[in-house]
């Protein structure tokens, strides 16, 4: 688990280093207006380029990704006021991040959208529970699916977690997304009552995690 208070605040050009086998975090704030922005100037720090000079390439689903020879692989996310950047250097990150919204079936929804064992486990939950766990095993689907570049429509019940001692393990996945027993998936908590997380494929790895707060650089 990634808490918020390991977020540390640092500017990009503080922090920009070899990454090695780490992976890193960098929360931000997050405006409609700005669209990838901030995001892409943190990345091309790491890059040690000018933003504009960046050109993404993007997935049959939408995700964006720079082109082959560049040693960086990266994902983010917004919800609310805050986007999560996630960087590494050898494996593939997914990352979600989600506010919870007023007026959400959370049973409802898991009995439409996930496994029958995960919506056991959540109807199972006292009511506030239910809600933040729901949102916590979302967010661990949607990272997944991320890090593979797929959309929703891959099916989040195809992506089977278990919960055990209040978190939600990878236990069966389809076969298109690799055994459930490669992936890592750490839960993130990065503000108030956000729920994320964050995923990849291959070995555990640390993870290094940042708040930037542009302006008071
Ligand atoms: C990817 C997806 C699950 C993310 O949903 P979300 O929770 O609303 O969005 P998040 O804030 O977590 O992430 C959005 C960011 O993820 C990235 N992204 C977009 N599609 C992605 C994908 N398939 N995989 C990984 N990352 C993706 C982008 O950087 C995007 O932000 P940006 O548009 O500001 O650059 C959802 O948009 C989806 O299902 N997309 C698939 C659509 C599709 O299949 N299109 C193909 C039509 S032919």
């Amino acid at each position: 688990m990634i808490d918020a208070h390991d977020f540390l605040p640092a500017t990009p050009a503080e922090v920009v280093q070899p990454l090695d086998h780490a992976i890193h975090l960098w929360r931000m704030p997050w405006r409609r207006e700005q669209g990838r922005a901030l995001p892409l100037r943190v990345l091309a720090g790491y890059l040690h380029v000018d933003p504009s000079t960046l050109r993404l390439e993007t997935g049959p689903h939408g995700k964006p990704f720079l082109p082959a020879a560049c040693p960086l692989r990266f994902n983010w996310s917004h919800s609310g006021e805050f986007a999560l950047l996630a960087l590494a250097g050898d494996v593939e990150p997914g990352v979600d991040i989600e506010l919870p919204r007023e007026g959400v079936r959370a049973l409802d929804l898991a009995r439409r959208f996930f496994t029958p064992e995960e919506s056991d486990a959540l109807e199972q939950l006292p009511g506030h529970e239910r809600e933040s766990s729901f949102l916590q095993l979302w967010t661990a689907k949607e990272a997944v699916l991320k890090a593979l570049g797929h959309g929703l429509a891959f099916g989040l019940e195809r992506i089977g977690f278990a919960l055990r001692q209040g978190t939600w393990h990878p236990v069966r996945f389809a076969a298109e997304a690799g055994a459930a027993a490669d992936w890592q998936v750490l839960p993130l908590r990065i503000a108030g009552n956000y729920a994320g997380a964050l995923a990849w494929r291959g070995p555990t790895r640390p993870v290094r995690a940042w708040a930037w707060a542009p302006g008071e650089e």
